[in-house]
């Protein structure tokens, strides 16, 4: 049987997950493919470092060009992190031509662009399942089983920390803040959770996942993002009485065009930001530290993905699922059967946020006098924002209570700048909170 030697750089959480994995069901993947699959070297940065699995110290070495350089290594793994000596090793195996696997969504979503067109150039392929969504298999179903379809609309659930934060704020009536001090006490968020909290995390995979879809390279400082820190309470309980649930969504769609010819046509939205999501879609069922993907292609319609998205043992399956498609390529000599990401949408660009249209939830804190609502509907009026529905709850006491106003289709700008106006009416005594509303049409 013809073996394929790896040599991986990083054995910390997803590296040494990796090794485990191999260890277990090595063989059975052997089997399987019809292809050895023997791991090389291992480089780490210090020996003695914990592992949450053991790799073998005959198997380590300090010295990552060491690795890339080795003859007798054909495809390198780094399971490193961060955009700058992972690009260096990236980069420096591509060149030789070896084919690289890598999970570091921070590293395609700053240089995906140029490493791909670097791999292109090598002949070399860059396999990248493991960064988006662990151990969900949907870069390989984007780019081979569906691709025979358009993506009109992929919305995702991509990172466990705040969904794991909105599920318990959602099921327990708690607050943001003791929420986010649990998820760090039990090693979902890290003591700088800005990555996950802020929305940037899932930004990365967005961006990947939205050029896949559309063929273009999508820049993060094109994708809008906001993250969940300013969710209270409050807005969840609020949602929940309006039969929503509200869930950080990475979304790419293409808005509705009325003509097909319109300007807009080729211009897709590519967004990172809390929605509420009715309780009836599936996705406001996707809880805790899950993660799901859901995809509407224009021939398969509506999908749905949904798994692990981090942790050791999830994105090990999704990285040895790059071994074994690195491994057969090798096997029949076709190291790029399939091509990583091609540009095929050359005149595709995203849609500024100002020019998107949603619904909208708004929480405003205003005076309990009669005559506040008529100032705020005669606003919302003259910009042609129209209110869907309204609650106004009883048994709030104090200077300011609640009004919950949800509002049909607006496009963002005007809503913005709508609210803004609402904002410096004297009745109004905090800045109205805006969360915008999917329903999935
Ligand atoms: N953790 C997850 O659940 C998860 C999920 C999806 C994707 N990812 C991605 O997977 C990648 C790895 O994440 P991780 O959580 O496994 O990180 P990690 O636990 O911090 O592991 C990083 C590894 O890189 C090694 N390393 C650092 N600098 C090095 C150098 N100069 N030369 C050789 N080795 C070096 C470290 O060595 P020592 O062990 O000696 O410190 C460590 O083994 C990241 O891109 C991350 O975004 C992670």
């Amino acid at each position: 049987m013809r073996q394929v030697n790896i040599g991986m750089i990083g054995g910390g959480t997803v590296g040494s997950g990796v090794y485990h994995a191999w260890e277990c069901n090595g063989d059975l993947m052997s089997s399987r493919l019809g292809v050895k699959i023997n791991f090389q070297k291992v480089a780490v940065k210090a020996f003695d470092e914990p592992r949450p699995y053991a790799i073998p110290r005959a198997l380590m070495t300090l010295d990552w060009q060491s690795v890339v350089n080795d003859p007798a290594v054909q495809v390198i793994i780094e399971l490193v992190g961060g955009t700058t000596i992972a690009k260096t090793m990236v980069l420096a195996a591509l060149k030789l031509g070896k084919p690289v696997i890598t999970a570091n969504k921070a590293l395609l979503s700053a240089h995906g662009e140029e490493l791909f067109a670097v791999a292109k150039q090598y002949n070399a392929n860059l396999y990248y399942e493991a960064s988006v969504a662990g151990g969900i298999p949907i870069i390989k179903t984007m780019r081979e089983s569906f691709v025979g379809n358009r993506f009109t609309h992929i919305y995702g659930i991509v990172n466990g920390t705040c969904n794991y934060i909105l599920t318990r704020m959602k099921l327990e009536g708690a607050d943001f803040a003791d929420m986010l001090a649990d998820a760090q006490r039990l090693g979902y968020a890290e003591a700088e959770p800005s990555l996950d909290i802020d929305g940037f995390d899932a930004e990365h995979k967005i961006g990947i996942l939205a050029s896949l879809a559309h063929g273009f390279w999508v820049k993060p400082k094109d994708i809008y993002v906001e993250g969940i820190r300013h969710i209270s309470k409050l807005d969840m309980q609020f949602a929940a009485q309006l039969g929503y649930t509200i869930k950080l969504l990475g979304i790419v769609k293409k808005p509705a065009v009325a003509k097909p010819k319109a300007k807009n046509g080729s211009r897709v939205q590519v967004s990172v930001y809390p929605t509420l999501v009715p309780n009836a879609h599936v996705l406001a069922s996707v809880n805790h530290v899950f993660n799901a993907v859901f995809i509407r292609g224009d021939v398969v319609g509506d999908t749905l993905f949904y798994g692990r998205g981090a942790g050791k043992d999830a994105t090990a399956s999704a990285v040895l699922s790059d071994v074994a498609d690195a491994a057969l390529d090798l096997k029949h000599g076709s190291k790029s059967r399939v091509p990583p990401f091609v540009p095929h949408e050359m005149a595709g660009a995203v849609l500024p946020i100002g020019e998107t249209v949603s619904r909208y939830y708004v929480r405003f804190s205003v005076v309990d006098k009669p005559g506040v609502l008529a100032k705020i509907s005669a606003i919302l009026a003259a910009s042609k924002i129209g209110i869907s529905s309204l609650i106004q709850p009883e048994g709030h006491q104090g200077e300011s209570v609640p009004l919950i106003l949800m509002i049909h289709d607006a496009p963002n700008a005007a809503m913005t700048k709508a609210l803004a106006k609402i904002a410096k009416l004297p009745v109004v005594k905090s800045p109205p909170v805006m969360i915008r509303v999917e329903s999935f049409e």
